[in-house]
């Protein structure tokens, strides 16, 4: 087996094989452009090695930004016939080929870490992302909230794409009408571990109502029927709302309007809780109904700042009912799917950022305990994308950039718990 030493080289080399100049794809084949938050992740495994590197990510990944601060999940800086849905799909004419939705808003946190590295690199490249910055959390405050949590419009703006948490909202979409496409996901990993076909159409369905609305976010307010207000969303932006304002007090800034949003974040993180679950939950915006989902989601309430300990009854459950954790669904569930995505598979992503915000509320048991389980899959299975939480198999897209990412900054150990508490 390979030390330590080895697993750091072979994640740097993945970063690398996987930087197209500017920015970095998630894996080659699989995702040939360059994703919202993958990105974010990749700028922080690279400014453990290439401080410059780092910046270039997030000022390639700001140069897609759209005029109302949205800041794409995608951005199609070249040509790639072997992705769908490509930007003749999409139909989006910001300064780069584009889809139409975000994604979960890492990217001031990263930041803010990635700045302490070292201030004087720092200092003239943050100066000019921190306004960006505000424009996309703006953007989000402006279109995304139902009783101040954070909503999805589609589930690919939530990254975790087919998350049972969206199953009773996609039912009620009649995609009849989207006709025939050519997946190219499923040519590139086991269908078993992708989106079912249902769910697919659905996307697709919602990407052609985004386009005939022009991308037009008051438009679509009133005709998008997909609007769940989701829990990793929710606390993300929280946190890196927080984030920024200390980035922006450090910089001289205003930053009333930013602590304002985080108040109202707060707010809106608590209305996520679903007493009859007794968990964070999704919850649709237009009918109020739960989603009823204990996931990997719920946990990131101690990343997001809520310093109580309500989930550790639904963590001490999940980890005697499998032996990986932190599934991204409930294995008690009768919608866990071991291997399918978003259903039951752990993300070694996700559990640095349940893992940052155990560290932060004093959980270091919990969290040494997550980043062990972290590793263990990693040292067995690789950077793979995502890992089956019954019996530790790799599954997803291999060389996987955020995986190496994270392995630097969180499961190695050696950035762990140092690096991030002074942040909380
Ligand atoms: C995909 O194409 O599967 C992606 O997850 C979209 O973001």
């Amino acid at each position: 087996m390979l030390d330590h030493r080895d697993f750091d080289a072979e994640a740097r080399s993945i970063l690398r094989r996987n930087d197209r100049g500017g920015y970095t794809v998630p894996t080659a084949g699989l995702y040939p452009h360059q994703w919202n938050w993958d990105s974010a992740f990749a700028a922080l495994g690279f400014s453990l090695f290439d401080l410059n590197r780092a910046w270039t990510e997030l000022e390639t990944l700001f140069s897609g930004q759209w005029q109302n601060g949205m800041v794409p999940h995608i951005l199609f800086h070249q040509q790639d016939d072997g992705y769908f849905p490509g930007p003749d799909v999409w139909g989006c004419n910001g300064a780069v080929p584009s889809s139409g939705v975000s994604q979960p808003p890492v990217a001031a946190t990263i930041v803010r870490r990635i700045w302490d590295n070292d201030r004087r690199i720092g200092e003239e490249r943050i100066r000019e992302l921190y306004p960006k910055l505000v424009a996309w959390h703006r953007w989000f405050m402006t279109w995304r909230l139902d009783r101040d949590a954070v909503c999805v419009t589609h589930p690919w703006e939530a990254g975790r794409d087919n998350a049972p948490d969206w199953d009773d909202t996609l039912s009620g979409i009649d995609a009849t009408g989207v006709g025939e496409y050519l997946r190219r996901d499923i040519m590139a990993v086991d269908p078993d571990m992708r989106p079912q076909k249902h769910d697919y159409d659905r996307y697709i369905w919602l990407i052609n109502l985004g386009r005939d609305s022009g991308w037009d976010e008051a438009r679509l307010l009133e005709r998008n029927p997909f609007r769940v207000a989701d829990p990793a969303m929710t606390f993300i932006l929280l946190r890196a709302n927080s984030d920024l304002a200390a980035i922006g007090r450090e910089l001289g800034k205003d930053v009333v309007e930013l602590d304002e949003w985080t108040d109202q974040l707060t707010v809106g993180a608590k209305s996520l809780w679903n007493p009859e679950i007794e968990s964070y939950d999704s919850r649709d915006a237009h009918s109020g109904k739960w989603s009823g989902c204990v996931s990997n989601a719920s946990f990131l309430c101690w990343y997001g700042g809520l310093r109580n300990n309500n989930m550790l009854q639904h963590f001490n459950r999940i980890m005697q009912a499998v032996p990986y954790w932190i599934p991204s669904h409930d294995p008690d569930s009768d919608r866990f799917d071991r291997l399918r995505y978003w259903r039951g598979p752990v993300w070694p992503v996700m559990n640095t950022l349940i893992g940052i915000g155990m560290e932060e509320a004093g959980l270091d048991d919990e969290a040494q305990t997550l980043r062990e389980s972290t590793a263990e899959l990693v040292r067995t299975g690789g950077f793979s994308e995502y890992f089956d939480p019954c019996d530790g198999s790799s599954a997803g897209g291999k060389d996987f950039t955020w995986t190496a990412a994270v392995w630097l900054a969180w499961v190695s150990g050696k950035n762990g718990k140092g690096g991030w508490a002074r942040y909380s």
